[in-house]
């Protein structure tokens, strides 16, 4: 079900007790006017701008209390916040649904590039969670141990011997016992899923719009298969195409006609991007081999690893222009690695550069006034000694 209209008019018009999981995510008191434009120049935005704290508050306080009464007492709810208005607001819970059933603090955290104004870099966002009473869904998930755990450690019986300490448990033959099947960490509460990029095929260019692993993840753990999940703000429908994927019956709301047009397009279609960082970690990034490495680290250089054409930035810009650096690959001759280097140059604006020569194919190309060879130690070396 999708609804256009404020959400507390329209929950007011549903029967208490019937929904299983709420996930709101609305203004966050930032005072600003929300926009972003898609990739056909269309302009989508939200207001986010209040009179005062107090009436915020309030404008969330009705909707909550309405929350509350249309969840079951199995249910749960779940609300994203920021640092602008995340204290007030636990403290509005605490008083709505009670303290006794606050069941964590999530903190989604994500990396970003951008350079801080004076002090530190904001990259977390808050979500609040409640349980209507005690006796409420929680699926555990799992998540990998890190490389630092000791799995032996985890993977064997232990018990405590005749002084109390905890030993490895050993059958009568001294043989091992392994403990059974481990699932890896239960999941904490600190969560590090990636911002969508701007380029990533599943952002539709709706402002604030949330990663759909975000919100799987939500509802993973807080319902099962045929529940219902609510958004009473749903924007651009995130929260209902996450429960679509995982096969849980949905009702989004939200007050903007274009919002609400804009999720039935997504729920037609549903995309989601899978995050290289998550599944296989922040080293796959990493693309650069040992001699590259060590190439690098002879400079004081920023290393770029998603560029066919540079392998790093010196630190120092020359004449207010960044100088690209390129290592001439094993199968590369020279003027190979020069067209490289010199088509990814023009792309980033930049005109003097450095290609560090590691082999001597070509040995008779052409050198641009505008590129710095240098040999390689090891093809120095070997130009001394072995020619
Ligand atoms: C932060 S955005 C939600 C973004 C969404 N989670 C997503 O991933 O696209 C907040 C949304 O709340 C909507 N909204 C604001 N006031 C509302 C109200 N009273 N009732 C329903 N929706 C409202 C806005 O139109 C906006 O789309």
């Amino acid at each position: 079900m999708l609804i256009n209209d404020d959400c507390l008019y329209t929950m007011r018009k549903f029967e208490d007790e019937i929904i299983d999981m709420v996930y709101l995510d609305p203004p966050f008191f930032t005072q600003k006017r929300q926009s972003l434009k898609n990739r056909d120049g269309f302009e989508y935005n939200f207001n986010d701008t209040w009179d005062s704290m107090d009436s915020y508050l309030l404008y969330l306080k009705t909707r909550i209390v309405e929350i509350k009464r249309i969840l079951k007492k199995t249910g749960s709810i779940f609300l994203h916040c920021d640092k602008s208005a995340s204290h007030y607001l636990r403290v509005l819970l605490d008083e709505v649904f009670g303290v006794t059933n606050f069941r964590g603090e999530i903190i989604w955290i994500y990396k970003r590039w951008s350079n801080s104004h004076n002090g530190l870099m904001n990259s977390h966002q808050t979500i609040l969670y409640y349980s209507k009473s005690k006796k409420f869904t929680f699926n555990k998930l799992y998540t990998k141990y890190s490389p630092a755990t000791n799995i032996d450690q985890i993977l064997q019986d232990r018990v405590r011997n005749s002084d109390g300490k905890v030993i490895y448990k050993k059958d009568r033959d001294g043989n091992i016992v392994f403990t059974n099947e481990k699932r890896g960490v239960p999941l904490s509460d600190v969560w590090d899923i990636p911002f969508l990029n701007p380029k990533a095929r599943e952002r539709v260019g709706y402002p604030t719009q949330k990663p759909i692993i975000l919100l799987e993840r939500l509802i993973e753990i807080s319902t099962n298969e045929n529940d219902i999940v609510l958004d009473p703000f749903c924007g651009s429908g995130t929260t209902l195409v996450a429960a679509d994927i995982l096969n849980r019956k949905y009702i989004g709301i939200d007050i903007s006609e274009e919002a609400v047009q804009l999720t039935k397009l997504r729920l037609k279609n549903p995309v989601k991007t899978e995050s290289n960082l998550l599944n296989s970690g922040v080293k796959a990034y990493d693309k650069k081999n040992d001699i590259e490495k060590q190439i690098l680290s002879n400079f004081s250089c920023h290393t770029v690893q998603r560029n066919k054409g540079i392998d790093a930035f010196l630190s120092r810009k020359h004449n207010n222009m960044l100088i690209p650096i390129r290592i001439q690959k094993e199968q590369e001759t020279l003027s190979e690695a020069v067209e490289m280097l010199n088509r990814a140059a023009v792309k980033k604006g930049c005109n003097l550069k450095i290609l560090i020569k590691t082999n001597s194919k070509d040995d008779n190309v052409n050198i641009p006034p505008d590129i710095i060879i240098m040999d390689s130690y090891q093809l120095t070396i070997d130009g001394i000694l072995f020619k």
